[in-house]
């Protein structure tokens, strides 16, 4: 019997009873945290399944701790793991600074490129939240990875390069619209048809798979015509080819918003919004506006996936809080929570529902770490251990 999750003709996975999964355990509270994350995991995979299941841990090293082992921020031999195993989990992960060490987190995307960033967010009850109705927020948002800010293409104003760049603006393509070529720096946004195609294929059969039907394409198409329009097009144009029967039958309602007006409607009316497919700047600022709405910030998971390969790494969103590291006083949450989004993903969504339950009990008896029990009218702050151990006691079937 195999222990590799595979990807099936039709695109699927095939998950083993126990398969192997590689993770990275990370920089500054991360060994705290993926600590709590496993045992948690560990604990409801065994009660829910009876025994009949359970992963196998595999750590590889990525950051600090691969720097110190093998003289390496990234090595190789981690990439290999992720490619093969198909999926990962990993901590948060201190960037390099200087020496031209690239972002961990970028090179990763990069490398297995996983072009969506998944994020939902969602309201758990006894979480203090600046909104009236957070239970109100519940929405999936699809950003875009590879394209758009994140392709780093940008030149710095007085360089030869921006400058060459302006003058091939100005004498090829007879652009005379910079109000300040002297002193501007200037950056290139590419948006392709594939690029957005991709990623709201896989945000349509998501919103159809989970029943949550709605999906709005966010973006800025009245300004930026080709490159955000495009985006708006292309992804109408993909769903209507693809999903027409799904459309038809009502599985799937497919509108658009334009960037600025989502981000009040979506303060407004959140419960209007399911799904979110959007460019990269976009989901940047919809994501952290939305998980600020259920007071989630600190404890939102994420995932990067590659829906075409099946390639997905799992992820805190925050970073390594140097500034508590060691004192375990870190939020195991949004580690836990992304976690539970691995286990749906490999379609193991009984024990992430038990997980959540929970969490849920937790905070509604005021069991939480120090970050979120402090907000809290019962609040008893708990140490990332005896949180993670309060979690374990609340998991039932
Ligand atoms: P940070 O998220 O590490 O910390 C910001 C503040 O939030 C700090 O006060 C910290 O104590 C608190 N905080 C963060 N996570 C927490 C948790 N789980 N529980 C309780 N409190 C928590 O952001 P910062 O300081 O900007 O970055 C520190 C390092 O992390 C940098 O090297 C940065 O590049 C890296 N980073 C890595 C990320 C990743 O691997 N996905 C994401 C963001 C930052």
């Amino acid at each position: 019997m195999t222990n590799l999750i595979t990807q099936t003709s039709d695109g699927g996975l095939s998950v083993p009873d126990s398969p192997i999964i590689p993770y990275v355990e990370g920089d500054g509270v991360g060994p705290e945290v993926t600590a709590a994350m496993q045992s948690v995991i560990n604990h409801a995979v065994q009660t829910v399944y009876s025994g009949q299941r359970s992963i196998v841990w595999k750590e590889v090293l990525a950051g600090g701790k691969a720097y110190e082992r093998t003289g390496e921020w990234l090595p190789e031999e981690t990439m290999q793991a992720f490619r093969h195993y198909l999926v990962g989990i990993k901590g948060p992960l201190t960037t390099p600074v200087g020496g031209g060490v690239r972002s961990l987190n970028v090179a990763l995307r990069q490398g297995l490129d996983l072009f969506v960033c998944l994020r939902p967010v969602r309201w758990f009850e006894g979480v203090e939240s600046p909104v009236k109705r957070p239970q109100d927020v519940d929405v999936t948002v699809f950003r875009e990875n590879t394209e758009d800010i994140y392709a780093g293409i940008e030149w710095e104003a007085g360089t030869p390069e921006a400058e060459k760049f302006l003058r091939f603006l100005r004498e090829e393509m007879g652009v005379n619209k910079v109000r300040f070529p002297g002193s501007s720096s200037l950056g290139i946004k590419p948006i392709s048809r594939e690029g957005t195609e991709r990623l709201v294929r896989a945000a349509a059969q998501y919103a159809i798979t989970t029943g949550r039907k709605r999906l709005t394409l966010v973006h800025k198409g009245n300004i930026m015509k080709f490159t955000e329009g495009g985006f708006k097009r292309w992804g109408y144009e993909v769903v209507e080819r693809e999903f027409a029967e799904d459309i038809q039958a009502g599985r799937l309602v497919v509108d658009d918003c334009i960037a600025d007006a989502f981000l009040q409607n979506a303060l407004l009316k959140p419960e209007a919004y399911r799904v979110v497919a959007t460019p990269n700047l976009n989901g940047d600022y919809i994501s952290d506006m939305l998980a600020a709405q259920v007071g989630g910030i600190g404890i939102s998971p994420g995932a990067n996936i590659n829906y075409t390969t099946g390639h997905a790494i799992f992820e805190a969103t925050h970073g390594t809080a140097p500034d508590i590291a060691g004192t375990d006083k870190a939020n195991p949450c949004s580690l836990i929570l992304s976690a539970c989004m691995m286990l749906r993903h490999i379609g193991w969504s009984e024990a992430a529902e038990a997980i959540e339950a929970a969490i849920t009990s937790c905070f509604q008896q005021g069991k939480a770490t120090a970050d979120l029990a402090r907000f809290m009218k019962n609040g008893t702050p708990l140490s990332t251990s005896s949180f993670a151990a309060a979690v374990i006691e609340n998991t039932s079937i």
